[in-house]
């Protein structure tokens, strides 16, 4: 007799990015791996109807009965965890019962190291292990994706869910968001190391500039592939045909488009690199990356584009980027081992002079992507 679990601990952890940003939603290829920062959820069977959900780190907590209809929350990180569970009730009906759950975090928010996706993963890998609900990590991508969607209106790609469910340590995944085939590369970037710097920019724009570039993305489609039929998703588009349609798409939805093409393009090529260890070739399609986020998608800021230039002038920096949905969260920084500290120190005063903001700096390894202890 198989003992079903009364306690389980569940690790989440934040997603980076090397390159292939904004082309998961338009069929293209990504560069993701998971961090060893991570969200930590602890679950225990309770014999009762209600969900008890605390956080420590905000100190934050509510309740949910199951045995009422569920709404949505006025508070938003909440309905994270409530769409999990909705999801689950519609999807595994009567299956699920009472827990409670406390989740501790060292993954900071809003900096486009996917601390929603983590979330939303964790609570569904939990709930999933505890009560033997039988879901796949394919079924817990999919899922979490449509929480992402329909609860909380996101119209986002699948890269963040992949990654925390797939990944593995020291490997970057190259993904085909269309295929969903993927391939682990080695993440050895000795003597180098990838270093995040948080511009502590709260993205508050992001969530409806998202959604608009996604309909602009699929507006550029939608006129191309009449003429072009054979292509099923924007990303795959080469760049000279996006060309032909610069008088016929309006001049935005030309950029989206031509961004999306060559980010694809520049994905492929990183790979090709990584893997044969030419990293200054692909830090220079991390510079490349970001100028076309910052001109032709629109979805950098000022402080961000102080960052990557003030990177540019030190050599022991081979790329940056902006990394995540962008207006504000990080920058991934390809940087000398040895020259870290001090560059932190450095950029640190310049940006608290600039902004009087606080630059925070994360040193992550890459580690393994979703875990029950
Ligand atoms: C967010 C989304 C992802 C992806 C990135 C941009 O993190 O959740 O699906 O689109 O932005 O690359």
């Amino acid at each position: 007799i198989q003992m079903s679990k009364q306690k389980i601990i569940v690790e989440s952890p934040g997603r980076i990015n090397l390159i292939g940003e904004h082309v998961d939603y338009n069929g293209g290829f990504v560069l993701p791996a998971a961090i060893d920062k991570k969200i930590i959820l602890s679950f225990k069977k309770n014999d009762s109807s209600k969900c008890n959900i605390s956080t420590l780190k905000y100190n934050k907590s509510f309740q949910l009965d199951l045995s009422h209809p569920i709404n949505r929350s006025d508070v938003h990180w909440e309905n994270y965890i409530i769409g999990v569970i909705k999801n689950i009730m519609n999807l595994k009906p009567g299956k699920l019962q009472g827990f409670d759950c406390v989740i501790e975090s060292n993954l900071p928010v809003g900096a486009g190291i996917s601390s929603s996706s983590a979330l939303i993963c964790g609570i569904a890998k939990g709930v999933n292990e505890l009560y033997n609900l039988d879901l796949s990590d394919d079924d817990l991508i999919f899922l979490a994706k449509d929480v992402e969607h329909n609860f909380i209106g996101l119209k986002g790609g699948i890269m963040d869910q992949f990654t925390i469910c797939k990944a593995k340590k020291n490997k970057l995944l190259l993904l085909n968001c269309t295929s969903l085939d993927y391939r682990y590369i080695d993440a050895n970037f000795y003597p180098y190391k990838i270093l995040l710097l948080n511009s502590n920019v709260p993205h508050k724009l992001s969530d409806s500039e998202y959604n608009t570039r996604v309909k602009e993305c699929n507006n550029a489609f939608d006129v191309i592939s009449k003429k072009y039929f054979k292509y099923n998703f924007l990303a795959e588009i080469p760049e000279k045909i996006i060309y032909e349609f610069k008088d016929e798409l309006n001049d935005k939805v030309y950029n989206r488009a031509l961004y999306v093409s060559q980010e694809n393009q520049r994905t492929i090529k990183s790979a090709e690199l990584i893997s044969k260890g030419l990293y200054s070739d692909f830090g220079r399609l991390m510079y490349d990356s970001h100028e076309g986020l910052k001109n032709l998608y629109e979805v950098s800021c000022d402080e961000l584009d102080f960052m990557v230039d003030f990177s540019k002038e030190h050599k022991e920096i081979l790329g940056s980027r902006l990394m995540g949905g962008g207006f504000g969260g990080c920058t991934i920084n390809l940087i000398l081992e040895s020259f870290v500290d001090e560059y932190i120190n450095k950029i640190s005063d310049e940006y608290y002079k600039k902004y009087s903001i606080n630059l925070e700096s994360i040193v992550g390894s890459i580690s393994d992507g979703i875990c029950v202890i």
